[in-house]
């Protein structure tokens, strides 16, 4: 990393990338996780398939993509964590600091994501151990249910994962993060992506692949209903990792001359590239073992172990397939604590690993009320089901879009036009006016059609 002074009056804080490819790598890695290879298959398989995936693809194209430009733009403007750059950007466009809060709600979603997503990840780690340890062999469609419901209904397993995966994060973002994420990154995302091609090797021609790829591809309008909508949309932002902040942050490192909008491009390639793979991994195996794809949170850990067992050698690709997982959730959650921590660097002068140590434990707290959702607490369900389904519901769906919905508002309408122009100095004219649209009218229209759908008001 260099420190080296842009054009621009404000340099952030903790330095800059050292290059393009590293920013790029970061975003990549933020976006790339989890919520790629075992939320978009599970909540695909919820809201019946195709007519989803369809919509969720509309959401990244003319919701996601302008809302990613416009949060980098904000972040290289501000050169703070969220909080930060949002209450100096908001004084200095229309003296107002109110729009502070903008970043604050996505800290908070931030927040609540980080807590279930290490608990996921811990799953991911004890799926490695049970992978190399030679225990996902031999199996059926029974044991696979019940290897996975042992881990379920064990809180003490999940809690050591849960606390190893959190540990892991916390140490990171104390040393921080721009060592170590750029080896990270090139490693584990080729190594995924060959893997996943190893099992759509395995789907095409062992799996139910017609079955499959008819679920996933082929739109069937009679199963969407303004929930669906709502989670697709919320599935958008929460696999770009968009309003929460962090690509605001991230895009605080970036240096001025660098291309916001073909840097977007090529993220949001990659991102959907992934998911969509996953899913044409996913629903071959689901069909052809027997599975349901509405099963859920586990569907990655039911199907997948059933198809490495029956490639020769397969426990080797399992293991290496959890543990780059495991690195590709490090990667999604570094980019998850990062903000709070750099908001509670700069705001109470505490130092990194005193930021990273107590914010990090709060996470970690919280995540238990996720683990005893599987458990002790699974009887305990309101409104939208489980404690973890609730959490996940009310930051993917409701707290991820508000405040993306808030962020592109500012780039767009508050933001003076120059000053956006400024940041977008790189492109055409007509693609700065087809950005300037899509974030003023169609992404905020969007959200909030979709929003108002969902409580039933349209
Ligand atoms: N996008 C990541 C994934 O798909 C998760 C993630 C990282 C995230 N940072 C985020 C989600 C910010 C929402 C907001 O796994």
């Amino acid at each position: 990393m260099n420190n080296h002074q842009d054009n621009q009056e404000r340099s952030s804080l903790h330095g800059q990338w050292s290059s393009r490819l590293t920013f790029i790598l970061a975003v990549t890695g933020s976006a790339i996780g989890l919520g790629n290879i075992w939320k978009f298959p599970y909540i695909a398989g919820e809201n019946g398939g195709g007519a989803f995936v369809l919509i969720y693809l509309v959401c990244i194209f003319i919701i996601g993509f302008p809302i990613m430009v416009s949060e980098i733009m904000l972040g290289r403007r501000g050169r703070r964590n969220p909080i930060t750059s949002m209450k100096i950007l908001g004084q200095e466009e229309q003296g107002n600091e109110a729009w502070k809060y903008v970043g604050l709600i996505g800290l908070m979603a931030g927040f609540i994501i980080l807590s279930y997503y290490s608990v996921i990840a811990g799953w991911t780690l004890h799926y490695f151990k049970l992978s190399i340890f030679g225990e996902l062999s031999n199996l059926d469609n029974e044991t696979a249910q019940s290897i996975f419901g042992q881990l379920t209904a064990s809180a003490s397993t999940q809690l050591i994962y849960h606390t190893g995966f959190m540990i892991i994060t916390i140490a990171i973002i104390a040393k921080g993060i721009k060592n170590g994420l750029e080896r990270a990154v090139k490693l584990m995302m080729p190594g995924l992506l060959l893997i996943l091609i190893i099992l759509l090797l395995y789907s095409i021609f062992q799996g139910d692949f017609m079955a499959g790829v008819n679920f996933l591809l082929v739109p069937d309008f009679s199963k969407v209903t303004s929930q669906s909508i709502l989670a697709a949309m919320g599935q958008a932002f929460f696999t770009l990792s968009l309003g929460m902040g962090c690509i605001v942050m991230y895009g605080a490192y970036l240096p001025k001359n660098e291309s916001i909008v073909g840097t977007t491009s090529a993220i949001i390639f990659c991102d959907t590239m992934i998911a969509l793979l996953a899913g044409m991994v996913i629903f071959p195996i689901v069909f052809q073992f027997g599975l349901e794809p509405t099963d859920g949170p586990g569907l990655i850990f039911l199907t997948l172990p059933l198809a490495f067992n029956e490639i020769t050698g397969g426990y080797l690709f399992s293991g290496l397939f959890f543990i780059l997982l495991g690195f590709a959730a490090i990667t999604s959650a570094l980019s998850l604590l990062e903000p709070s921590v750099a908001w509670m660097i700069e705001n109470k002068n505490y130092s990194r690993n005193k930021s990273a140590f107590i914010i990090g434990i709060l996470i970690w707290l919280l995540g238990f009320l996720s683990i005893f959702s599987f458990n002790a607490l699974s009887e305990l369900t309101f409104w939208k089901g489980t404690l973890f389904d609730n959490f996940d519901y009310i930051a993917s769906n409701i707290m991820l879009p508000l405040s993306g919905l808030l962020f592109t508002i500012f780039a767009s309408w508050v933001m003076k036009r120059k000053h956006s122009m400024d940041e977008l100095s790189d492109i055409p004219a007509n693609v700065y006016r087809l950005w300037r649209f899509s974030a003023r009218y169609i992404a905020p229209i969007g959200v909030i059609l979709v929003f108002f759908n969902a409580i039933g008001i349209i």
